[in-house]
């Protein structure tokens, strides 16, 4: 095995999609090679990439700057998505003086991608080769076993498209995509039995929760949106009138198990919890819903395919704590908060997403002091800002818009200072109502 320190990159805009990926590794006499390759996405996907320098003899320095310089320069010129890495990984190799580009195009494919990686994570990764180097050469010890990285088509990286139009940029979880451990997941229902793995989402609203699983399964997803009216019947199944005659319907959790889909129970903490109660049983393993409605009926089998997601907000007014049994059916959780890589894909004026980030460490630093943290804008919240501005509402509407949202007064002072900080603009405010416009002056 050797280690190789590198990236991909991609242009979306350009017409073939070009992709650069950039390498280092080190050889026997302690000296780096440079590999780089480019090439349009065809030849990225069939690891035919054209290659652009082949050097070997560099410096440690020398490779370093290297690395750097090409990811600086290519972002520049609007390769910005990224594919893979920046990131250190292991191609098995017979000889460490040679490697052939086309592994090492193979192997990177299967790392995720860094979102929010700037030069400083090139520089990062490439430190981490440096510090990995010499011990491996002075002992053959066997090399860590390279964790699973569970990744995106291509074709998705630089966003994906929902059936609405909206784009979702997918975020990193423990080195997986988002989408693509969801997808992945799915796919395990199809081998021996009902999934055990079922997923959990919880954090403050706006964080895209509710998102994530349409980006990962599309018109495949059953959704319901909990509330606190919500019936066992509604769930489940019930008799629905039909002229004179009542008939018994499937609810959209019975459906999603006898065809095999995706379901997500959006807002669990609004359900209530006979409703909740229904999912235990579902969720434990055995896979089985009795339709209580239907005397007689068999209990509903969940076909392979079907994989259960809850979503639930972790605070705010009116949050009752999930049932720790259900919980623990979920092992699965994923807390999402902000994300604002994502944010920045998603064409996000780059001083709003200064002022979440602000808010975030502020948020940190109060909580490391044992405070409560502070309200951080969520992705949800900097694309309204940013749907404000695009409206040609101006800054002072756009930022109302964050203010508005903003649930506590401690943090809106908070907030006011971190606006004021990154725009300039002095008390920004919720909007009020103020003096009448005088139409048709003269
Ligand atoms: N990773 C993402 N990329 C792009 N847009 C996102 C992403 N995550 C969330 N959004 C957007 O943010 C908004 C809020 O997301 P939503 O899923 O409703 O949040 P939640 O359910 O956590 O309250 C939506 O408009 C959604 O499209
Ligand atoms: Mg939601």
């Amino acid at each position: 095995m050797i280690t190789i320190a590198g990236f991909a990159i991609q242009d979306p805009s350009s017409p073939t999609e070009k992709v650069y990926a950039s390498f280092t590794y080190r050889r026997t006499d302690g000296s780096y090679h440079v590999i780089n390759c480019s090439g349009e996405s065809s030849l990225w996907v069939s690891n035919r990439m054209r290659l652009q320098l082949n050097q070997p003899n560099k410096t440690a320095a020398e490779a370093r700057a290297e690395l750097v310089s090409k990811w600086t320069q290519k972002k520049q010129k609007g390769y910005r998505s990224v594919l893979a890495g920046p990131v250190v990984f292991e191609v098995a190799s017979t000889s460490r003086n040679n490697i052939d580009p086309r592994n090492l195009v193979a192997a990177i494919k299967l790392q995720s991608a860094v979102m929010s990686a700037g030069p400083a994570t090139v520089t990062d990764a490439f430190d981490k080769l440096h510090a990995a180097g010499p011990s491996r050469l002075m002992n053959s010890v066997a090399s860590p076993v390279p964790q699973p990285k569970l990744a995106l088509p291509a074709a998705e990286v630089g966003g994906i498209v929902l059936s609405d139009g909206r784009r979702y940029f997918s975020r990193e979880v423990a080195g997986h995509s988002d989408v693509a451990l969801l997808r992945h997941l799915r796919e395990q229902t199809r081998h021996g039995g009902p999934s055990q793995l079922n997923v959990r989402f919880f954090g403050t609203p706006g964080g895209g929760k509710s998102t994530l699983p349409v980006a990962a399964f599309g018109d495949e997803l059953i959704v319901m949106y909990g509330h606190g009216d919500m019936t066992v019947g509604q769930v489940v199944g019930q008799y629905v009138a039909n002229g004179s005659d009542l008939n018994y319907v499937d609810g959209p959790l019975a459906v999603a198990m006898l065809k095999g889909l995706p379901f997500l129970m959006d807002e669990a903490s609004r359900v209530p919890s006979e409703v909740l109660n229904v999912l235990m049983s579902v969720s434990d393993g055995r896979g089985l819903l009795n339709r209580d409605d239907l005397p007689g009926a068999e209990p509903v089998r969940a076909a392979p395919g079907f994989f259960l997601m809850l979503s639930y907000n972790d605070s705010g007014v009116g949050v009752r704590p999930l049932d720790p049994a259900l919980m623990r059916r979920f092992p699965i959780a994923i807390e999402v908060r902000a994300d604002f890589a994502a944010a920045t894909e998603a064409g996000v004026d780059i001083r709003a997403i200064e002022v979440a980030k602000s808010m975030q460490e502020k948020s940190d630093e109060d909580r490391d002091n044992s405070g409560d943290g502070f309200w951080v804008p969520q992705i949800g919240h900097l694309l309204v800002f940013q749907q404000a501005l695009d409206a040609g509402l101006g800054e002072t509407v756009a930022l109302a818009t964050l203010m508005s949202a903003c649930p506590d007064p401690d943090t809106l002072t908070t907030l006011q200072e971190a606006v004021t900080e990154h725009f300039g603009i002095n008390d920004p405010a919720p909007l009020t109502l103020g003096t009448r416009v005088i139409a048709g002056a003269p």
